[in-house]
C-alpha cells in the first residue's frame, strides 16, 4: 500500500502528525529521520513529512536527513524543524534564536498557492514552538504566510512540490491545522485517500488465517480496549480455534472483573479462563510502598501465571497481542533513544519473549482511536470500546504507599464515584480520564461533632487527545461539590478530597 512517511526528528508530535494524516484516509508511519534515501524509496511512499524536533538546525552536528530524498521528486511538507531544515537544503536563510515564540500565535496568510491554505481564513490561531527562524527564501520558493513575529511562517515552491510550516499543524491548538495537513495530502501532493477501517478488518481476517493454520491460539485479556479488541477480531477469523486467559489481579476497579468477564463471555462469545489470582497478588505486593518495584513485580508475576495457563492448553502455537502502532515505534524513533525512562509501562503487551509462541499482532498498525474504530466496525458494546484507559498494575498505582485489602477498598470506592458523578455529568468537553488517587496522607477533620482522622482522597480527572500531554479538566465547582461531599459521607475513613490542578507535563497521569 502506498504510504505517507514522518521522519521522525524527535518532536513530541511526530506520532500525532501520522494519526492526522491517517484520519486524513491515508496510511502513514513513522521512520527514524537518518534513514538512507533508498530505504525510504523502497517502501514507495506517496510524500514526505519532516516533523519537528528539539534540536536547531544551525547546531553543531544538527539531525539531519539523507539530502537525496530532496531530490526524489516526492512531495514534502516540513514541520517546524522540518520546515527549517528544508529551508536549509534548499538554499534559504536562517537566523538562530531571533525572535522566538513558544504557545498560541495569530497567522496571517499573505498568499494564497490555492493549495496548503484553501479554505483557511486570512486570519486563524496557530501554535508555535520554536527559537529560530527562516528570513530569506531562494526564488522558486514563496512565503505564503505570516504572524506577527515569523514573516516566514509558511513557504512553499509549487514547481518542487515543497511546502514548510513554521508552526504545528498537527496539535489541536492549531485552528485549521488539520484542513493543511489534508491540503497537503490532497492539493499539494494530488493523493486520493486510501485508508479506511472495513478494508483493514478484510485484510487483517485474511491475514490471521494464513498466519495461523489450524494451530491454537491463545491471548491474555486485560478489560482493556486493546486486548478486547485484538481478542474479538482473531476470533472473528479463526473462532474456537482462540483461547483467553482473564487474569484478575484483584487490582481492578469496583465489579469491573465481573462486568468484563460477562461482556467477554456473554456478548463476544469469546472462550474465556478465568483466574482470580488477587491474592497472590495481594501476598506478594504485602508491604511494597516503591513505584517502580510495584509496577514491576506485578508484571512479572502476570506473565508467571499467563504461563502456567497456557502450559495447561494443548498445542499452542501463538500468543494474540494487543500492541499498538505507538508501542512499535517507541523503541525505534530518535525521540525514545534519547529519552528517559519515567516509568515501566505494564500491559497484557508485556509478555516475554521465552515464550515460545510466535506472535499474533493484529493491532500493531493502528493508535488507540482506530482500535476503537475497529472494535466498533467488530461490534464490541461501547461499554468496552468507550472505556477509559486503565494502567496494567491497576489500583496498585493508585495506592500511594502499600497496598492493603483496606486501601483497596477505599480507592475501590471512591473512583466508583468519581467515575459515576462524571460519567453522568453533561459536560462542554468531557474528560479523557478520571479517578481517585488514594494518598499517604492523613489529616484531621470534624464530623458529627467529633474529631477524626482520616485518609486523603485526590481527584483526578484530565483531558488529553492520547495521554501523551494532559491538561486538569476545569470541571464545574458543584460537580467537584457532590464528589466530594460523597466520598467523605460514603466512603469509610476518608475525611478530606483534593482535586489535583497539575498538568502533564509536568506532573503524570497516573500518581505512581
Ligand atoms: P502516565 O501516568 O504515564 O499515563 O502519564 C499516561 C497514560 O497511560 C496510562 N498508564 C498505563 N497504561 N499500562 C498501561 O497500559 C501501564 O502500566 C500504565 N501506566 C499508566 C495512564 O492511565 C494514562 O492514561
Amino acid at each position: 500500500m502506498k504510504t505517507v512517511l514522518v521522519l521522525d526528528f524527535g518532536a513530541q508530535y511526530s506520532q500525532l502528525i501520522a494519526r492526522r494524516v491517517r484520519e486524513a484516509g491515508f496510511y502513514c508511519e513513522l521512520v527514524a529521520f537518518d534513514t538512507p534515501w533508498t530505504e525510504l524509496a523502497a517502501r514507495n511512499p506517496s510524500a514526505l513529512i519532516l516533523s519537528g524536533g528539539p534540536e536547531s538546525t544551525l547546531a553543531h552536528g544538527a539531525p539531519d536527513c539523507d539530502p537525496a530524498l530532496l531530490a526524489g521528486g516526492l512531495p514534502i511538507l516540513g514541520i517546524c524543524y522540518g520546515m527549517q531544515l528544508l529551508a536549509r537544503h534548499v538554499g534559504a536563510q536562517l537566523i538562530a534564536g531571533g525572535a522566538p515564540e513558544y504557545g498560541p500565535a495569530t497567522l496571517r496568510v499573505v498568499a494564497h498557492d490555492g493549495a496548503l491554505f484553501e479554505g483557511v481564513p486570512e486570519e486563524s490561531r496557530v501554535w508555535m514552538s520554536h527559537g529560530d527562524s527562516v528570513t530569506a527564501l531562494p526564488t522558486d520558493f514563496k512565503a505564503l504566510a505570516a504572524t506577527p513575529r515569523c514573516a516566514i511562517a509558511a513557504m512553499a515552491s509549487a514547481k518542487r512540490r515543497m511546502v514548510g510550516v513554521q508552526f504545528h499543524p498537527e496539535v489541536v491548538h492549531t485552528e485549521f491545522g488539520k484542513l493543511m495537513i489534508e491540503n497537503f495530502l490532497l492539493r499539494v501532493a494530488k493523493l486520493t485517500p486510501n485508508w479506511r477501517m472495513e478494508s483493514f478488518l478484510e485484510s487483517s481476517l485474511a491475514q490471521i488465517r494464513e498466519q495461523v493454520g489450524s494451530r491454537q491460539v491463545i491471548c491474555a485479556l486485560s478489560g482493556g480496549v486493546d486486548s478486547a479488541v485484538a481478542a474479538t477480531l482473531v476470533a472473528r477469523a479463526i473462532g474456537e480455534q482462540l483461547t483467553c486467559v482473564f487474569v484478575d489481579h484483584g487490582l481492578l476497579r469496583k465489579n469491573e472483573a465481573r462486568e468484563v468477564l460477562a461482556a467477554f463471555r456473554d456478548v463476544l462469545h469469546l472462550n474465556v479462563i478465568h483466574v482470580d489470582a488477587s491474592e497472590r497478588f495481594l501476598a506478594m505486593l504485602d508491604g511494597v510502598e516503591d513505584p517502580e518495584r510495584k509496577r514491576i513485580l506485578i508484571g512479572h508475576e502476570f506473565i508467571a501465571i499467563f504461563e502456567e495457563e497456557a502450559a495447561k492448553i494443548h498445542d499452542v502455537g501463538f500468543l494474540v497481542q494487543g500492541t499498538l502502532y505507538p508501542d512499535v515505534i517507541e523503541s525505534k524513533t530518535p525521540q525514545s533513544k534519547a529519552g528517559h525512562k519515567i516509568k515501566s509501562h505494564h500491559n497484557v503487551g508485556g509478555l516475554p519473549e521465552r515464550m515460545k509462541f510466535s506472535l499474533v499482532e493484529p493491532l500493531r498498525a493502528l493508535f488507540k482511536d482506530e482500535v476503537r474504530a475497529l472494535g466498533r466496525v467488530l461490534g464490541l458494546p461501547e461499554q468496552i470500546v468507550a472505556r477509559q484507559p486503565f494502567p496494567g498494575p491497576g489500583l496498585a498505582v493508585r495506592i500511594i504507599g502499600a497496598v492493603t485489602p483496606a486501601r483497596l477498598e477505599i480507592v475501590r470506592d471512591a473512583d466508583a464515584i468519581v467515575r459515576e458523578e462524571i460519567g453522568r455529568a453533561c459536560l462542554e468537553v468531557h474528560p479523557w480520564q478520571y479517578f481517585a488517587v488514594l494518598t499517604p496522607v492523613k489529616s484531621v477533620g470534624v464530623m458529627g461533632d467529633g474529631r477524626t482522622y482520616a485518609n486523603l482522597v485526590a481527584v483526578r480527572a484530565i483531558v488529553s487527545e492520547d495521554g501523551m500531554t494532559a491538561d486538569w479538566a476545569r470541571l464545574p465547582h458543584d460537580l467537584l461539590a457532590r464528589i466530594s461531599t460523597r466520598i467523605v459521607n460514603e466512603v469509610a475513613d476518608v475525611n478530606r478530597v483534593a482535586y489535583d490542578i497539575t498538568s502533564k507535563p509536568p506532573a503524570t497521569v497516573e500518581w505512581e
